[in-house]
């Protein structure tokens, strides 16, 4: 059976956030003879999986990239975050390392991309196949090239050594396979769990020795997921339909308890505040949108009125699907969650003062 094969009877799919199937972007990588690239950024809030991949388990993705390049070792760049300690690791492995800037755009896809071929570390505002290729402004022929996350690269050489029927041992049938979680902020042992879609929220959380006391809320999938309560957590699947359910999904992996000695509105705040600034500034609904929504949840955050919420509303209302990228969608999904789930918080705030610590530091 050839790897395409192997991984459609696999069933796996992208662990870097998007879940699209991996045997047929591998299918068009051998298609095109095209070069790999293997997404090591770890660029979500909280996302810690594929340097744990890198640490602990170099071997199988550079197995799992000649699996993709059909055993062309020099088409693969591995990219990571620069100085960060992915970085030194492949770089000390003798692997081609991309430095990719620490910013929360630059590891999406076409962002990556862009470096690569001499550009910036910006999210190309054209939508693209998954397959790239083609001329750059000059004309010179840029590769056809695939970009993968490091999960989902380990992941293809454990299908080739193990078998599709050992693979879809974990999970649902209609997520196959073990996955990556982290899991961090306030639990006791922050660390990266390897479980098979549809585990209860719960269990994960037990495996981090549990939540500390006074948890307000929960952040699945990071900056581009959702807000959800202790309670909502307590009682959901870790699956794509358990977390479609709040707006949400699997994403790349990221289970964050928020602290619990600050003010859930001020750590929102700092979250979309740091999404507004991260935006690469190239379109008008993500480069003026995001400050604005940024702007009316501190207001909301600092005095709760009917007025700034209904601004609030207004201005999340008219941003997805409008940016380039994805990362719009990513924010305005994540403060309408938060809406939803902290609404009793900020009518506490309207009766009062704050009943939770009010400390200012920031959480990322
Ligand atoms: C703003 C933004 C940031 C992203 N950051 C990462 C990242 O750090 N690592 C990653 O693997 N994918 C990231 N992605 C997803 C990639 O664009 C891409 O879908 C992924 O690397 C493809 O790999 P997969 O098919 O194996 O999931 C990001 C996407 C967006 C919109
Ligand atoms: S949507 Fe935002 S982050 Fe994405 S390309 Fe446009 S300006 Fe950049």
């Amino acid at each position: 059976m050839t790897i395409v094969e192997e991984l459609e009877r696999a069933g796996l799919t992208g662990r870097g956030g998007a879940a699209f199937s991996t045997a047929i972007k591998v299918r068009a990588a051998h298609d095109n003879d095209a070069d790999l690239v293997v997404n090591a950024c770890d660029g979500e809030v909280g996302a810690r999986k594929d340097a744990w991949v890198v640490e602990h388990h170099l071997a199988e993705l550079v197995e799992g990239a000649r699996l993709v390049t059909s055993g062309r070792r020099d088409r693969v760049t591995y990219a990571a975050h620069r100085g960060s300690r992915t970085a030194d690791l492949l770089t000390r492995a003798g692997l081609e390392v991309l430095d990719v800037p620490a910013r929360y755009v630059s590891s999406e896809e076409t962002a990556i991309l862009s470096l690569l071929h001499g550009g910036l570390a910006k999210p190309m505002t054209k939508r693209l196949p998954f397959v790239y290729g083609g001329r750059d402004s000059l004309g010179k022929r840029i590769a056809p090239t695939v970009v993968l996350n490091a999960e989902t690269v380990w992941r293809v050489s454990q299908v080739r050594r193990n078998g599709p029927d050992w693979f879809r041992r974990f999970g649902t049938d209609t997520e196959p396979g073990p996955r990556l979680v982290s899991v961090g902020g306030a639990v006791a042992h922050p660390g990266i769990f390897e479980v098979g879609s549809g585990v209860p929220i719960r269990d994960l959380l037990d495996a981090a020795g549990g939540l500390e006391p006074r948890v307000p809320a929960l952040l699945v999938g990071g900056l581009g997921g959702v807000l959800l309560t202790t309670d909502e957590a307590a009682t959901t699947a870790w699956s794509g339909p358990g977390m479609a359910a709040y707006g949400g999904s699997m994403g790349a992996g990221v289970i964050e308890a928020l602290d619990p000695t600050r003010c859930p509105l001020d750590v929102v705040t700092d979250l979309v505040t740091y999404g507004a600034g991260e935006s690469a500034g190239q379109c008008g609904p993500c480069m003026f949108g995001l400050p604005a929504v940024a702007e009316s949840w501190a207001e909301l955050a600092r005095d709760p009125n009917q007025q700034t919420l209904d601004r609030l509303q207004d201005r999340l209302g008219v941003i997805p699907g409008r940016g380039a990228c994805h990362h719009p969608d990513g924010v305005t999904r994540f403060v309408g969650s938060a809406l939803r789930v902290l609404m009793p918080h900020i009518h506490e705030h309207v009766a009062g003062p704050c009943p939770l610590g009010r400390s200012r530091h920031a959480v990322h």
